[in-house]
């Protein structure tokens, strides 16, 4: 029984699932759609009466005969309703309905309407605001003309989220190729994925014994395309992770092309040679945006393979798109590329919960005044636990042994069995109780691991939700249970969220700049996969999908990656540093409730060291206002400042700069940090800070200000006067320490607000 013989079926579910939404969208004869069903409650058989669950569920079994799709397709039972109607709504096809309509009982039957951001995969993009209508994609042209450079572990070309129908021509300035390789000819590239270059020689010299396992830029991990299709994937409709997350799946820059160089091979970590070999590619090919979602932990400036390069790409205008890292939690200083010259991204969450699944309770065979459950699951199929015996034995409730469940689960085939958390990881429960073999299996747990597979249908829910579940087995002498699943949950409040993992600030290699720069969504975003791995499985059969769900700053970069590739082609006269600016200065720190951000590591309002400036917010970030610039010659000056040796400098700066310029720490940054050390209970940092005005002049700004108490803030002058476009205004900021922070962040921020109410330019400021 090997996962590979059985991929065909796999790929027959996953086109089953996605007919399902194609019959939504055109009510085809063969394919389902949903509908909305009324009955008439007297006429209930007498084994049904009181009893509508069971009922429907026996109508929903009938009427499956008509279907053509044999034993294993039936009609979904989507809800059961018995107070605001009485009837339900199911998937079914037109013959499915047509016997419905003659079931004794039977109302009337009408289509369920579909409100369209219910089936939008690219949740991410629409919770960033980006509309096809108004705002930065249709000012950016969806990023027509930019060429975003993939420094990654390489794509799967035929994905169709690279497919170049829409596609204008190839840009003549572009000067890249399409290497050819293993299982990549030279006529692989298109108008979409237009250059691909493979750099596995520093592999070669680093892992001697290791095999290449696909010497081309063909990806075998599916990384790098996750990540391409994430910055500028064509539109796919139809794309989902095994029936979550349906809906389009598109980039945050759907019309900019892509060049890919694979610097990641055979599962292994990356070697600098490969990646600096890849982004000086990048930047000799003539690309406008680099993403990289790969950094060295630890790494000083100069032999850090992506801030060296990333700093010529700063001086040829490319803007450089960066990871945070996933060390995250609740410590500071876990964060990797924190080079000032980068966009450093941290990963929130977005408002949907894609792998949801719903545990009723306490209704007996029905579902009236039933409790539910809202739980986790990526139980990749439907599945009808319905009504089913719930089992739960204190004693083996740390569901570690197998054999043991087995004594317990006498009727295996026909209980759920209920699990708590006791130290065993959720994992190696799901594998033990797998192998028990009931039909089902709730864990209870608060700790849900990014990635979980789910051979059996498999619920998680909250300890706290799960009290009254526990009662209600303990109380009840035949306590079942219903389960559904393929559930995606849209509109989650609070949202975004910074990301528990997410790398938290200051830098490192360079802690006088506040890092990271900006948070972008990063949690469960499905997008394109390769289609030889497995990505889930039911039993012992391996699934393969060509969408997969990951969660990591390196799916937040290439979101970043796709709004630079936006705001360079709505401002092509920007520089990088004005372009990181905008993004900056106008970021979100208020979630969907209208609080602050919070952090997932359970720390309240997150700080800047977690999130930057705040969520990402590309429409505002069309129209800034005023600008922070910065060239290479002001990053040289803080070089030269740091302690960096000439030999050091010049390994970044290439020798083209030397110190007799000037040094000054103090850079030109749409944000400030000041470090006194956990005990001290004085001080005074001064920024000094000039401004552009990007905006429509002449304007006045008027400068206000949050702090802790523990910082005393200054701001000199209040006021700004700004012509139009083009001219410059200069301020300095005085952060005074007041009382010791004792380690912990101290943070606010500075609003520049222009007096049309146009303008908010917020920088946040952090005391350490
Ligand atoms: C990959 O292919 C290139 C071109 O054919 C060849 O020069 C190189 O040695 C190959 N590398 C490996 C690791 O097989
Ligand atoms: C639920 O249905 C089963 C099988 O039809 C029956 O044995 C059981 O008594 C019913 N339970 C309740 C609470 O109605
Ligand atoms: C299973 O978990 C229980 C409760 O935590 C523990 O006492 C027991 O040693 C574990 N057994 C195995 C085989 O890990
Ligand atoms: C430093 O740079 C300046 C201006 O580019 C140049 O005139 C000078 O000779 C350089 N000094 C050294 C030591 O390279
Ligand atoms: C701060 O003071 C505490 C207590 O005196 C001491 O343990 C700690 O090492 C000091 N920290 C620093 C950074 O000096």
């Amino acid at each position: 029984m090997a996962g590979m013989a059985l991929r065909p079926p796999a790929t027959l579910l996953l086109l089953l699932l996605c007919s399902l939404l194609l019959a939504l969208t055109a009510a085809g004869e063969r394919g389902r759609a949903a509908y909305i069903v009324h009955m008439d409650k007297s006429a209930a058989p007498p084994q049904h009466q009181g009893d509508s669950y069971m009922w429907f569920a026996a109508i929903l079994a009938s009427v499956a005969d008509a279907s053509p799709h044999g034993s294993r397709d039936f009609p979904e039972n989507l809800y059961t309703y018995t107070a605001a109607l009485h009837g339900f709504a199911a998937t079914l096809s037109g013959a499915e309905l047509r016997a419905l309509r003659r079931t004794p009982g039977f109302v009337s039957a009408h289509r369920d309407r579909r409100a369209a951001v219910a089936h939008d995969t690219t949740r991410s993009q629409h919770f960033l605001g980006l509309s096809l209508s108004s705002g930065l994609w249709p000012a950016a042209k969806l990023g027509e003309g930019m060429i975003i450079g993939m420094v990654d572990s390489g794509i799967s070309p035929e994905s169709r989220s690279f497919d170049d129908a829409d596609m204008p021509p190839v840009p003549s300035r572009w000067r890249g190729v399409c290497e050819p390789g293993q299982e990549f000819p030279a006529d692989t590239c298109n108008r979409k994925l237009i250059g691909a270059r493979y750099f596995n020689r520093g592999f070669v010299a680093n892992y001697p014994g290791v095999a290449i396992d696909m010497n081309s830029t063909r990806d075998t991990e599916g990384h790098g395309t996750h990540t391409a299709s994430t910055a500028a994937g064509s539109a796919v409709p139809c794309a989902s992770f095994f029936g979550y997350g349906r809906g389009t799946a598109r980039g945050a820059a759907p019309r900019a092309h892509i060049a890919a160089y694979k610097v990641a091979s055979s599962g292994m970590d990356p070697v600098m040679s490969d990646v600096l070999a890849g982004m000086d590619a990048a930047i000799a090919d003539g690309v406008d945006v680099i993403s990289v979602s790969i950094g060295f932990d630890g790494e000083p400036l100069h032999t850090d393979p992506v801030a060296v390069a990333s700093f010529s790409a700063m001086e040829r205008g490319i803007i450089v798109s960066a990871s945070a890292g996933n060390h995250g939690g609740n410590g500071l200083r876990t964060l990797h590329n924190g080079a000032p010259w980068l966009l450093t991204v941290a990963a929130g969450t977005v408002d949907r919960q894609i792998f949801a699944g719903t545990v009723l309770y306490g209704g007996g065979n029905t579902t009236q005044g039933s409790k539910t459950i809202a739980g986790i699951t990526a139980y990749p199929a439907s599945a009808l636990i319905s009504a089913t015996k719930l089992v739960y034995d204190e004693a083996l409730s740390a569901c570690n042994s197998s054999s043991l469940l087995g004594t317990l689960l006498t009727a295996r085939r026909s209980s759920i069995l209920v699990c708590r958390d006791t130290g065993t990881s959720v994992a190696t429960q799901m594998d033990t109780v797998f192998e028990a073999g009931p039909a089902a299996a709730i864990f209870i747990t608060s700790h849900v691991p990014v990635f979980l597979e789910y051979p059996l249908p498999a619920i998680l829910i909250k300890p706290d939700d799960a009290t009254g579940l526990l009662k209600y087995i303990a109380t009840s002498s035949n306590p079942t249970a219903t389960m559904r699943f393929q559930e995606t949950f849209l509109e989650v409040r609070p949202a975004p969220v910074v990301a528990p993992y997410s790398s938290r600030g200051p830098s490192r290699s360079y802690a006088g700049v506040l890092k990271p720069d900006i948070m972008a969504p990063g949690d469960s975003i499905v997008a394109s996969w390769i289609p030889a791995s497995p990505t889930a499985r039911i039993g012992e059969t391996a699934l393969v999908g060509d969408f997969r769900v990951d969660s990591g700053t390196s799916m937040a970069c290439p979101h970043a990656s796709g709004v630079a590739a936006l705001l360079r082609a709505a401002h092509p006269d920007w520089s990088p540093a004005m372009i990181k600016s905008a993004i900056m200065t106008t970021a979100s720190s208020l979630d969907n409730t209208l609080g602050p951000i919070t952090d997932g590591n359970g720390n309240g309002v997150a700080s800047p060291l977690a999130m930057g400036s705040g969520h990402i917010d590309p429409n505002s970030g069309m129209d800034p206002g005023l600008v922070f610039d910065a060239g290479p010659a002001d990053f040289v000056a803080l070089l030269c400042a740091a302690e960096y040796t000439e030999a050091q400098i010049a390994a970044i700066t290439r020798s083209s700069f030397n110190c007799s310029a000037g040094s000054s720490s103090d850079v030109n940054y749409p944000s400030y940090i000041a470090t006194f050390g956990a005990n001290a209970t004085s001080g005074e940092a001064r920024f000094k800070r000039t401004v552009t005005s990007v905006g429509e002049g002449p304007t006045t700004y008027r400068v206000s200000w949050s702090s802790p108490s523990s910082v005393g803030v200054s701001v000199t002058p209040q006021t700004l006067k700004l012509g139009g476009a083009g001219q410059k205004a200069t301020f300095e900021l005085k952060l005074k320490l007041n009382a010791p922070t004792g380690g912990e962040p101290a943070f606010g921020a500075l609003v520049w607000a222009d007096d049309s109410g146009r303008y908010r330019v917020t920088t946040p400021f952090v005391v350490l």
